[in-house]
């Protein structure tokens, strides 16, 4: 039993991760959807030639982690891929902002990132990965979406340790870092007509990022940038004082 688990699976990114699943990992023997609308997660489910198993979950309920956990114990499964995809933003100055909205992007992006992480790493199969779903966001704070590009740094960073942590187990570790695309996230995050910038920048297919990032991560690369543009910025973010990078990059 060797399985791919997908969290954030129900729409845009998650959805071309699913497709790419089924395309490039026929060998697989399930795959686990995780997401809030069970009856979208079902209707991927149907007709797919992989088993799939639909675990209905709101990840920012600590609750659930046991439950994936004593699910993973009593299946007996090992996971060859762990695709951390699940994750919302937000645009706003966190003074005009509350906790809770803010709060809801840590416990996400962050500590569901995490927990889910932990529990499934004791099923993973040497040679698998863990793919974590980051953004170009983490390369340089961004004024508006302060929190937003904080819980991203957290999963560059943690994308960086665990995987040499990972190394003596042989499991990789990878980031990759999309700028914007036509999602759902847009609506979520309150970007759609309230940001010049988001106006301006190019957007990328979420099934050429997810296919691609889903190859890189099998060969085990730790990062990928989608877009020339992003790559440059994200070598300008690492030589330039953030505080000017930010003059330029406001959201
Ligand atoms: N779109 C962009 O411009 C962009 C750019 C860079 C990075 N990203 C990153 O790409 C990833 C996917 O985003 P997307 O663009 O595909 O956004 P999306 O279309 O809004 O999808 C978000 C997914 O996360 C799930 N989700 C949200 N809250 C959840 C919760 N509490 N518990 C469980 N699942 C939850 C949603 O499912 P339910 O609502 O059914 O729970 C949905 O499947 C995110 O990590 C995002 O930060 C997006």
């Amino acid at each position: 039993m060797s399985i791919a688990i997908l969290t954030g699976a129900s729409a845009g990114l998650g959805q071309s991760f699913f497709r790419s699943l089924v395309a490039r990992h026929p060998d697989l023997t399930g795959i686990w959807l995780i997401a809030r609308r069970r009856e979208r997660l079902e209707a991927m489910a149907e007709g797919c030639p992989i088993p799939v198993t639909v675990l209905p979950m709101d990840l920012t309920d600590p609750a659930c982690y046991d439950a994936l956990g004593d699910k993973l114990k009593a299946d007996g499964v090992s996971v060859k891929i762990l695709i951390n995809n699940a994750g919302l933003g937000e645009l706003d100055n966190v003074i005009d902002s509350d906790w809770r909205t803010q709060g809801r992007m840590v416990d996400l992006n962050c500590r569901a990132l995490t927990a889910v992480t932990t529990v499934v790493l004791p099923y993973m199969e040497k040679g698998g990965f863990v793919l974590n779903v980051c953004s170009i966001a983490s390369f340089c704070p961004n004024t508006r979406m302060t929190v937003y590009s904080s819980t991203k740094a957290y999963v560059m960073s943690f994308t960086k340790g665990l995987r040499e942590e990972l190394k003596p187990h042989g499991i990789h570790v990878h980031a990759v870092c999309p700028g914007p695309m036509k999602t759902e996230f847009l609506d979520v995050a309150n970007i759609t007509d309230r940001s010049p910038m988001f106006k301006t920048l190019p957007y990328s297919d979420p099934d050429a990022v997810a296919d691609r990032a889903l190859v890189k991560a099998g060969k085990g690369r730790c990062v990928y940038t989608p877009k020339l543009l992003f790559k440059v910025y994200r070598v300008l973010a690492k030589l330039l004082p953030h505080s000017l990078m930010m003059k330029f990059c406001k959201t």
